[in-house]
């Protein structure tokens, strides 16, 4: 039987990035991942980043090509009622985002915890956990065609919504609050200049739309859609057309249309289990909570559940000290409140819910009432560059 000092499940960012950051304080881990690697990269996902979670994946050793290639942004755009507003990132919260898309991290923290010591195994069937409730917990797998159990101190859950960690729990040990939200979004991925320097938000009573980019070459734009439609009913002029009638005349104007390169349906939810920890497992990411994507807070909050698990478990093996591990999921679960609220306000501010033109009205008088007020405008930009840390 193998031995680790932490055994940490998935390999989507949240897991990479605790076992990098972990590696780099003399902490060992095994991350098991079903699914294989280019499957792995080829997920398309997030692609905002707060200042903090880029400077948590410098941390993590995969700085010089984001820096690179990723796109510095010190605002966004609000389009409603034919108009625009500008949020003023920087002047107003004083902290930019960085466009850098969710594959390339991924990529680039597979390619750094190659050539690093500490191993990933890809593919791993029947992962199951053992024993997290008292002091020897186990994982076993099942990896081509031959049985393995891996004896650990900590298990870390990074194994995302869907994943097995959580499910492990019993279920009187947690307690889960979630909403589903009556639509989705259909996300298209194409390669021509974006219609703007940075990111639309656009609330129309056609419904909320997103003009995003990956790089000046490529974007990802969004509309949102009822939940029971399917790709093939959006061939690539229906979703342009109506990105194009979602948005103001001059924008719409400026818009390159070109063929899709992706192409799917996501649907939005808001999720938190409570707590995060549980004997020597801890939930990390999208294994413990899920926010509309609307206020790109997803993978910044799993980068900041892995900010803090790294600090815990630093004090456990270096001084001694489980105050921090303790404290973990009180810490996780302030910020992830406060990110969960952030983006349940704004999603419900720019998507059409129903047909009472009621409902729009009072979008519109609120949106207008962020244009009219820096004060209003500068808690939008606080909670989009992400809050600040609460000491530990
Ligand atoms: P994941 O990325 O889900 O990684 C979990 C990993 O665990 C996966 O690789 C999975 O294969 C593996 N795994 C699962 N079960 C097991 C098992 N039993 N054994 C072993 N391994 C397992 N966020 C934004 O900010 N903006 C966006 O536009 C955005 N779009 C999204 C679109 C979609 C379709 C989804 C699903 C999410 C989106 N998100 C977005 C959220 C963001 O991508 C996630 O918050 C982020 O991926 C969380 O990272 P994670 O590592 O916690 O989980
Ligand atoms: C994206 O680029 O995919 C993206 C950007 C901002 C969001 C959501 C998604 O709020």
């Amino acid at each position: 039987m193998q031995r680790t000092q932490v055994v940490i499940i998935g390999a989507g960012p949240s897991g990479l990035m605790l076992s990098l950051l972990l590696e780099r304080q003399g902490i060992d881990s095994i991350v098991l991942e079903r699914q294989s690697r280019p499957y792995v990269e080829a997920r398309i996902r997030a692609g905002l980043l707060e200042w903090d979670t880029v400077e948590l994946l410098e941390q993590a050793g995969i700085g010089p090509r984001m820096r690179r290639e990723g796109l510095v942004h010190d605002g966004f755009e609000l389009a409603f009622g034919g108009g625009h507003h500008r949020i003023d990132l920087k002047g107003l919260a004083g902290k930019s985002m960085l466009v850098y898309g969710q594959t390339e991290i991924q990529k680039d923290l597979a390619d750094e915890r190659e050539r690093r010591p500490g191993a990933v195994v890809w593919e791993a069937a029947e992962v199951r956990l053992h024993d997290f409730a008292g002091d020897a917990p186990r994982v076993s797998y099942r990896h081509a065609g031959a049985s393995h159990e891996i004896r650990c101190d900590f298990i870390a859950g990074c194994d995302g919504y869907h994943g097995i960690s959580r499910a492990s729990v019993p279920r009187d040990a947690l307690r889960e609050y979630e909403r589903v939200y009556p639509f989705g979004w259909l996300g298209v991925l194409a390669d021509v200049p974006p219609l703007s320097e940075e990111l639309v938000y656009a609330n129309h009573a056609r419904g909320f739309a997103l003009c995003s980019m990956r790089s000046k070459s490529r974007v990802r734009y969004y509309v949102q859609c009822p939940l029971q439609d399917t790709v093939e009913q959006w061939p690539d002029e229906r979703f342009f057309d109506e990105l194009a009638a979602r948005l103001p005349p001059p924008h719409a104007a400026r818009m390159v249309r070109g063929p899709s390169i992706e192409k799917s349906i996501a649907p939005l939810r808001s999720f938190v289990t409570e707590p995060m920890r549980f004997g020597r497992l801890f939930l990390a990411g999208d294994a413990a909570h899920i926010v509309p994507p609307t206020g790109a807070k997803g993978l910044n909050l799993a980068a900041a559940d892995v900010r803090v698990l790294t600090e815990g478990l630093v004090a456990h093996y270096r001084e001694r000290s489980s105050g921090l591990l303790a404290e973990y999921s009180a810490r996780a679960l302030s910020r992830v409140w406060k990110a969960t609220r952030f983006s349940w306000w704004f999603t419900t501010l720019m998507h059409r819910f129903s047909e009472d033109p009621f409902e729009h009205k009072l979008q519109l008088a609120e949106l207008e009432y962020l244009a009219d007020s820096t004060v209003a405008c500068t808690g939008v930009a606080e909670n989009y560059v992400g809050l600040p840390f609460t000491a530990g």
